[in-house]
């Protein structure tokens, strides 16, 4: 079952169309990696996915379910967008820890918040909540091979263990689909193996994803699908042994071979 569907999105920064008529579906439990050159619109796509910007056009499902329509009064409230958003996580290319909470902090803080939107609730189980949130956390922490590290600062972390407690953070929520922005593309080779191999074990449990990345072999093989965005467009998509193995289009047989070249 396609556990994600795009249909159309548009997105323009003033004149400059930045994503042009962009759609796709993916299936659950399917990893995808987008790759394509600098500017081509790979950010902005993951950014409209997670609500951080609005499409000008287009519509967005999650399991059949319509969760953005630009024309539907009700469905670009604030506070359905703030529901529909917890469909998604997103892990930043710069970790974007919060630096005065300890790890576990930082990833409780989110459930917290949720928790607390049923004050009544919360008010009358607020123990059980936060051992039932801390106990996740932890298990989470366990999962990305740092629950050693719960009581940490990040700038006390390395970049590859802070970018691990972001990705442990990102499932906190649960979300149907995992997102990443480079995740290893400030750090050196040896972190970034780390932190992929936190990305591979996500998919062995079966967590849809949807990364950017620089990181060809990854993409090749650990990916299900490829997209590869040129302009704004996508350019070419497929699976991904097909797509790095038989490239159709020019511009991807070109950024292909300067890719594994370097
Ligand atoms: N907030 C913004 N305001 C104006 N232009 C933006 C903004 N975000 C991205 N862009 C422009 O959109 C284009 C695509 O950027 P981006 O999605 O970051 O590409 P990529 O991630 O593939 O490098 C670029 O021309 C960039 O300058
Ligand atoms: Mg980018």
């Amino acid at each position: 079952m396609a556990i994600l569907e795009v249909e159309h999105i548009c997105k323009s920064f003033k004149k400059n169309e930045v994503l042009k008529d962009i759609s796709f579906s993916l299936e659950e439990s399917n990893v995808l990696s987008i790759i394509g050159s600098s500017g081509s619109g790979k950010t902005t796509l993951l950014r409209c996915l997670n609500f951080l910007e609005t499409p000008d056009s287009g519509v967005m499902k999650v399991k059949d379910k319509i969760i953005y329509d630009r024309f539907d009064p009700i469905l670009t409230k604030d506070r359905i967008i703030r529901q529909n958003r917890l469909h998604f996580g997103l892990v930043f290319q710069q970790f974007n820890l919060f630096p005065q909470y300890t790890v576990l902090g930082n990833l409780t803080l989110a459930a917290i918040l949720e928790a607390k939107k049923d004050k009544k609730n919360y008010k009358a189980n607020k123990d059980v909540i936060l051992g039932e949130i801390n106990a996740r956390a932890l298990s989470l922490l366990e999962k990305v091979g740092l629950e050693n590290k719960k009581d940490s600062y990040p700038c006390e972390l390395s970049g590859g263990q802070q970018q691990r407690v972001a990705i442990a953070r990102a499932l906190m929520l649960s979300p149907d689909i995992l997102c990443f922005d480079e995740p290893t593309s400030a750090l050196d080779p040896e972190l970034t193996k780390e932190v992929l191999k936190v990305i591979r074990d996500l998919k062995v449990s079966k967590n849809t994803m949807i990364v950017v990345t620089h990181e060809m072999e990854f993409a090749k093989n650990v990916s299900d699908k490829v997209m590869f965005m040129a302009d704004g467009i996508i350019e070419e998509f497929g699976d991904s042994k097909e797509v790095f193995e038989n490239p159709k289009s020019p511009k991807l047989k070109a950024f292909l071979d300067n890719a594994f070249t370097i």
